[in-house]
């Protein structure tokens, strides 16, 4: 089988990685790749929203199926797109997208179908934003008082302020919707409730009818230790997440994920391909926080050195409707990813920095450096974004893999490069 990858992060290496092991696949693709994607995949030169270049690529290649990595092309309409082509794709449709492409959308999905999910108001404009932050706060006078501000539209992940004060809730309300700083995308808002608890995200494969959970995953987002600093992309992940109870796959399966595809199926367009629900697991129970149309970057990178399945194999039964079928077996092992980041990330850094220690890096047993950011330049490796590497390594528990992860990160030197220490505890 032929398959083409779409994207060019961590995540993508993690798939490509994963589908190189499969005994079906014997040539794999990558638009655009990077220099790791590179030493297992042909990367080809188009942008990962090129929908019609990538779509007549895959016809002239005979490429059996195209596995989509980025939201913004699901979003798009890539999977669309090749279907009225006859191209077999790995993704949702875009109708279907907008459970990650509109925060609104989703919360409305929630809602109707009893999926339990933080309180929240839309608002369309900013006075009436104001008047519900205002009001948030006449019934909360409690000095610290959190409430969550959330851009409707895709905002490169960086859409969400937890407002400490109503000084700063109504300041992201100014940045928003008055000096539109994520454009359009925040045209309206939700205010929300503030959810205490912990963070775990689970994700499913799901052909629209069966929902088959991966290993549940938790990411680090803050981009310096303690969850201090700024948001990021995220920072390192683990799996699984031995300090939440057993039962949270279950719960995120039964209560969130089944209901959300079942709904989706109702609204016309059944949901193949990932989705990835981002939960709180609160005092009350699991609450649902978002949805993601893709897998998450880099949960990708933990959870696919774990599963024992064959991942063409469970692509392809996704994409005909017969994931009914599958056995997707997991690991007992732990997993850690820990992301090296250029120095200033997530604000200003450099790129074209040479990177040394990859391949002793990825000499030590358990150990995969997968590239995020990175290219080729003059033979040698260089940085060419704000996150340029995951290294994750797979252990008897997560101590043991934390170990690993940190052994061979030690390994890697680039100028400026910045990482998290307390990934996987
Ligand atoms: P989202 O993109 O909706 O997942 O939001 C990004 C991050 O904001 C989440 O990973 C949480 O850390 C935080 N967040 C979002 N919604 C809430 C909420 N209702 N309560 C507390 N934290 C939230
Ligand atoms: N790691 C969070 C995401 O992929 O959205």
């Amino acid at each position: 089988m032929r398959v083409l990858v779409v994207g060019g992060g961590g995540r993508e290496h993690a798939l490509v990685w994963k589908l190189a092991q499969s005994r079906h696949v014997d040539r794999i693709y990558c638009a655009p790749g990077n220099a790791g994607i590179a030493r297992l995949a042909e990367c080809i030169n188009l942008q990962a929203t090129d929908i019609s270049g990538l779509a007549n690529f895959a016809s002239a290649e005979n490429i059996d199926l195209t596995v989509i990595g980025p939201e913004a092309s699901l979003i798009a309409g890539i999977v669309d797109r090749f279907e009225a082509r006859g191209l077999r794709a790995f993704g949702p449709s875009t109708d279907p997208a907008r459970i990650e492409g509109s925060k609104g959308f989703a919360k409305e999905l929630m809602v109707r179908y009893g999926i339990p999910t933080a309180p929240y108001r839309i608002c369309g404009d900013a006075e009436s934003a104001h008047d519900a932050v205002r009001r948030h706060y006449a019934a909360h006078p409690e000095p610290g008082f959190r409430i969550v501000i959330k851009a409707d539209g895709l905002a490169a992940g960086k859409g969400v302020t937890v407002a400490t004060s109503e000084e700063e809730a109504h300041e992201t309300i100014e940045a928003m919707m008055v000096r539109r700083v994520f454009g359009e995308a925040g045209d309206r808002v939700l205010i929300e409730e503030c959810l205490d608890g912990h963070e775990v995200s689970v994700m499913a494969i799901t052909d629209g009818e069966t929902v088959v959970p991966l290993a549940p995953a938790k990411d680090h987002k803050r981009v310096r230790d303690g969850d201090q600093g700024p948001n990021t992309g995220g920072m390192g992940a683990y799996s699984p997440v031995p300090t939440l109870p057993d039962t949270i796959v279950r719960d995120a399966l039964e209560l969130v994920l089944k209901p959300a595809i079942s709904a989706i199926r109702d609204l016309g367009i059944p949901y193949k391909g990932v989705l990835y629900a981002g939960l709180m697991v609160t005092s009350e129970g699991i609450k649902a926080l978002e949805f993601n149309c893709r897998f998450g970057d880099p949960e990708t990178q933990v959870v696919l050195p774990l599963m024992e399945a064959d991942l063409f194999e469970v692509m392809d039964a996704a994409v005909n409707g017969r994931l009914d079928e599958i056995d997707l077996a997991v690991s007992d092992q732990a997993a850690v990813c820990v992301v090296a980041t250029a120095g200033g990330y997530p604000g200003e850094y450099e790129t074209g920095l040479e990177i040394q220690g990859l391949d002793r890096a990825a000499q030590l047993e358990s150990c995969t450096v997968f590239h995020a950011g990175t290219r080729e330049c003059d033979g040698r490796i260089c940085t060419a974004g704000g996150r340029v590497l995951g290294v994750t390594a797979v252990g008897k528990d997560l101590s043991a893999a934390s170990s690993a992860a940190y052994m061979a990160i030690d390994q890697i030197q680039f100028a400026g490069m910045h990482y998290r220490r307390d990934i996987g505890g």
